[in-house]
């Protein structure tokens, strides 16, 4: 899996994806959300696929062990590079969910969401009645996925430091909330810069709005590139 900032392409159709991915002359690793691919679908993997560009496919998936594992089999046919699952779906979820996976493709990695960033203390008190600190709930869904066979978590480059205590180096944590110095937060509520997300123990960023966004969108690219990778 490249290394490099994966950017989220969150835009409304398949022809403003393309439109920007045409600007690139570089293979990029790119992040396909929920709301494009309902959209879109297997075709739009395949024309950013064709273009030579790594993809990880956010669909967070949560369901029934079988249901998922059926789902990944799908997924892994769409030769993308990392999926994601809910650790909240628990042990055999995940297990399954690798057991799909692995029918077509050996190589895709697997990582899960352990809280949402937008959940509350209050709401995982309250809603979710868990009722240790959000910190201790992340590092359990952390823990969880790891021991159940997954490569890594998303999660926020503010956690990414007890995580890669907790579950070593090699797990990914690949990390949204990214903001170049001196840059709009947009809605995001904890931002930190690409230099500090390497410091604090990251393994991926992912960045949206600053490159997407952007008058010029591959000068951006490539500095916050230059900043994350030296
Ligand atoms: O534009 P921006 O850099 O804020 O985009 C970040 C991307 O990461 C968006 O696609 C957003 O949905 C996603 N994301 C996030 N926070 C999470 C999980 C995913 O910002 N906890």
């Amino acid at each position: 899996m490249k290394k490099t900032p994966i950017i989220a392409l969150d835009f409304a159709s398949k022809d403003e994806v393309m439109r920007f991915l045409h600007q690139f002359d570089e293979p990029l690793f790119v992040k396909v959300g929920m709301e494009l691919f309902y959209q879109t679908g297997p075709e739009l993997i395949q024309a950013i696929k064709a273009l030579g560009h790594d993809i990880f496919l956010d669909l967070k998936l949560h369901d029934i062990p079988n249901t998922v594992s059926k789902a990944m089999e799908g997924l892994a046919q769409l030769n993308v590079d990392l999926v994601n699952v809910h650790a909240a779906g628990g042990r055999i979820m995940m297990e399954r969910a690798i057991e799909g996976l692995r029918k077509h493709n050996p190589d895709i990695k697997i990582i899960a969401v352990t809280q949402l960033t937008s959940t509350t203390e209050a709401q995982l008190h309250e809603e979710q009645n868990i009722q240790t600190s959000m910190e201790e709930a992340v590092l359990n869904y952390a823990k969880l996925a790891q021991s159940s066979g997954l490569d890594g978590v998303v999660c926020s480059p503010l956690e990414a430091t007890m995580i890669r205590e907790q579950c070593g180096e090699a797990f990914l944590k690949v990390t949204p909330g990214i903001r170049p110095q001196n840059s709009d937060a947009n809605d995001q509520k904890r931002v930190t810069t690409p230099e500090e997300a390497k410091v604090l123990g990251a393994t991926h960023i992912v960045v949206g709005r600053p490159i997407t966004q952007s008058e010029n969108p591959v000068e951006s690219y490539h500095q916050i590139k230059e900043s994350w990778l030296n």
